[in-house]
């Protein structure tokens, strides 16, 4: 028999709350239909340093070396506010992804049609949209040296940190875009600020390159990724695949999410190069939402984005297409059907609890998979 081994990180806030619903799914899928996974946890964030003083463990990291997948739920909180900036929560995130190598971060917008009044714009603006932002997720100002705050001995201090980007990186990233466009609407619009930046002259030249070389049949566009923002807002409609880098990514997809009618929705994964022997790719599949600290343990939080995070995983780690397939459909019929949590509740409807909304999407999943 298959196994499939996954490491779950539930981390801080909002995310053991939203992951409880995901191995719901998992002990249905071990029984029912035999899928094999076999389930390894661990600590990230600020759980991770309440129990062991950082961010993630080196035997945590060590799990998520070794396993096929890794689902991830939210860190962060203020509670870890003051904790120092070397073991914040957010580092072992951070660490993760550098570590893994998840250069590929990938994050659709897609506004279900029972959602498109819950957008903040207008519903002819976002309904039907379906929009992938492919980030860079290991380079740039993330991880750039020097990265530091220097006291200058006059009373002022400096503070530091650095864009930078290599050939290769823009180059790999550039060629992830390209791919997943030539799966769907073949368009790709590039973002960055060569108006400005070096790293963005180079960023035009090599997406340009990698385009002429190998994808002269994927539409490419540039946008300047200020004027990228406005026209994501403006007519979102007009984008397939948009590709930038580490920061611009990090703003420009919570501004997709938030078109789509909640954060609360939203799925990403990330994956590393393939491997030269077996072909597999590292992958961590996490909600784009963060930890949600307003709300955390209360029971309210939607845990739809972590089950569209899992439903990412069937699909690109373990090539579950099927059960993928129902699952996202499980998803788009409940909410058809006028469940929601809070996050999304429309006028005259009760909203439910995450665990209502786990369990409500499990039922749909079981009847589709018959
Ligand atoms: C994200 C988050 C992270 C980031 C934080 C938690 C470090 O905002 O995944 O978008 O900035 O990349
Ligand atoms: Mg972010």
């Amino acid at each position: 028999m298959t196994t499939r081994k996954l490491l779950l990180l539930s981390g801080d806030g909002i995310g053991p709350e939203t992951m409880g619903e995901v191995r719901k799914f998992i002990a249905y899928m071990n029984e029912a239909h035999s899928a094999g996974f076999e389930l390894e946890e661990g600590h990230v964030g600020g759980v991770a340093y309440d129990t062991h003083g950082q961010s993630i463990s080196e035997t945590d990291m060590a799990k998520a070396m070794a396993a096929d997948a890794v689902l991830f739920g939210a860190v962060g909180g203020p509670k870890w506010d003051s904790v120092p900036y070397d073991v914040r929560p957010e580092a072992g995130l951070l660490r993760l992804r550098k570590e893994m190598e998840l250069f590929a971060n990938l994050r659709p917008a897609i506004c279900y049609p029972a959602l498109a009044s819950a957008s903040s714009l207008r519903q002819d603006v976002v309904e039907g949209l379906d929009i992938l932002i492919v980030r860079e997720l290991t380079g740039g100002v993330y991880f750039g040296d020097p990265k530091e705050i220097t006291d200058l001995g006059n009373g002022q201090k400096r503070a530091v940190d650095t864009q930078v980007y290599d050939t290769y990186e823009i180059e790999r990233i550039a060629g992830v875009a390209f791919e997943l466009a030539r799966t769907r609407s073949n368009k790709v619009t590039s973002m960055e600020k060569r108006n400005v930046m070096k790293s963005g002259v180079l960023w035009n030249e090599v997406v340009t390159q990698t385009h002429k070389a190998n994808y002269q049949d994927v539409e490419l566009d540039h946008m300047l990724a200020d004027a990228g923002g406005m026209q994501l807002v403006r007519w979102p409609k007009q984008f397939d695949v948009i590709v930038t880098d580490n920061l611009f990514g990090d703003m420009l997809s919570d501004v997709a999410a938030m078109l789509t009618g909640s954060l609360g929705m939203l799925p990403s994964a990330s994956f590393g190069a393939p491997d030269e022997k077996t072909g597999s790719r590292k992958a961590l599949y996490e909600p784009v939402h963060g930890s949600a600290p307003d709300i955390a343990g209360q029971g309210i939080a939607n845990p739809i984005a972590m089950l569209a995070s899992f439903a990412m995983c069937l699909r690109y780690s373990f090539n579950m297409v099927a059960e993928a397939d129902q699952l996202e459909k499980a998803i788009a019929n409940v909410l058809d059907r006028g469940v929601r949590t809070t996050d999304i509740a429309s006028d005259g409807i009760k909203p439910v609890g995450t665990v209502e909304m786990g369990d409500t999407v499990l039922a749909e999943f079981k009847s589709l998979m018959g």
